[in-house]
């Protein structure tokens, strides 16, 4: 049975999306922050599981050597990510939504590219419509959000950072074996919005949250789809999804804007894949 790493797997669209590829035979690996909260799941699922904080670049390293020990990896899930606060630097010194929500899952990506490609596997990356409602003034001279730092507009240019990086994965390593596809996820009854704005903790922990249309296990679905998914036939090789369909993405890229924001994270987390 194909083995599925899945990050961000302690809550949420990744638990459910455990539970459901665990359910249906498949030998899930499971990737949290918190230890207990993915320790508990672990239990749950008989699964093993390995825990990482991506504000901490060196944790990815760790990850990364960790999971280097599978055999192989079928298809790795990078959907650990959420909305942050106020503007703030991680101890590695980059903007904290662009680090937790792209640049960790780069590094991470990019330490494990020779099993990937070896196990001919599957990447694919939760993004979000975000990128299309928030991603505007995405600027790959300014991914640190320097400028114009709000936490929904540095949650939607990370979002639309996801979606450029799958398409640059596929371009660089597709002929490779490796096939990578982005997916938005829907608007979805989880934890994702606890570290943001009042007015979007309000939406996500409250009452109100029970006006969100999905629930994470129907969320989940997408995911599973993609997962079990034959690329280039099931879906489409560098997309992003949203439902069935490729999600139209709003801001037009030549492919110059992908090569530059895989080539300035390659350089951002030079130190770490030494
Ligand atoms: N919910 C939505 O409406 C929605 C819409 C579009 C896209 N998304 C995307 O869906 C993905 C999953 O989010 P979710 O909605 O399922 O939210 P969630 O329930 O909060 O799950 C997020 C997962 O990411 C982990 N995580 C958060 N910060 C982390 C960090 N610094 N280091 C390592 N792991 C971290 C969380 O760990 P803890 O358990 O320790 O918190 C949790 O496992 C995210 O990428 C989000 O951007 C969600």
């Amino acid at each position: 049975m194909p083995t599925i790493v899945i990050t961000g797997a302690s809550d949420g669209i990744g638990a459910a999306g455990a539970r459901q590829l665990k359910g249906r035979g498949h030998d899930v690996v499971l990737v949290g922050r918190n230890q207990a909260k993915t320790a508990a799941l672990a239990r749950e699922l008989n699964a093993p599981f390995h825990t990482a904080d991506y504000t901490r670049l060196s944790d990815v390293k760790r990850l990364a050597a960790e999971l280097g020990e599978l055999g192989r990896i079928d298809v790795l899930v990078n959907n650990a990510g959420g909305i942050m606060g106020p503007r703030e630097l991680t101890a590695d010194g980059f903007e904290k939504s662009f680090q937790v929500n792209h640049l960790a899952a780069f590094l991470l990506t990019r330490l494990l590219l020779p099993r990937l490609v070896a196990s001919r596997a599957r990447v694919i990356q939760t993004a979000s419509a975000a990128a299309n409602m928030f991603g505007g003034r995405f600027d790959t001279a300014d991914l640190n959000n320097e400028r114009n730092y709000t936490p929904l507009g540095a949650y939607g240019r990370s979002k639309l950072a996801n979606i450029l990086f799958t398409r640059e994965l596929d371009r660089r390593h597709h002929a490779d074996g490796l096939a990578a596809v982005a997916f938005h996820p829907g608007v979805v009854r989880t934890n994702f919005a606890s570290e943001t704005t009042p007015m979007m903790r309000l939406v996500y922990h409250s009452p109100l949250k029970y006006l969100l249309p999905l629930s994470p296990a129907r969320s989940a679905q997408r995911l599973v789809r993609l997962a079990e998914g034959a690329p280039g036939t099931d879906w489409q090789p560098g997309a992003c999804y949203a439902g069935q369909r490729p999600m139209k993405v709003v801001y037009q890229d030549d492919g110059t804007a992908a090569r530059l924001l895989w080539e300035q994270s390659e350089a951002f987390v030079k130190p770490w894949l030494a």
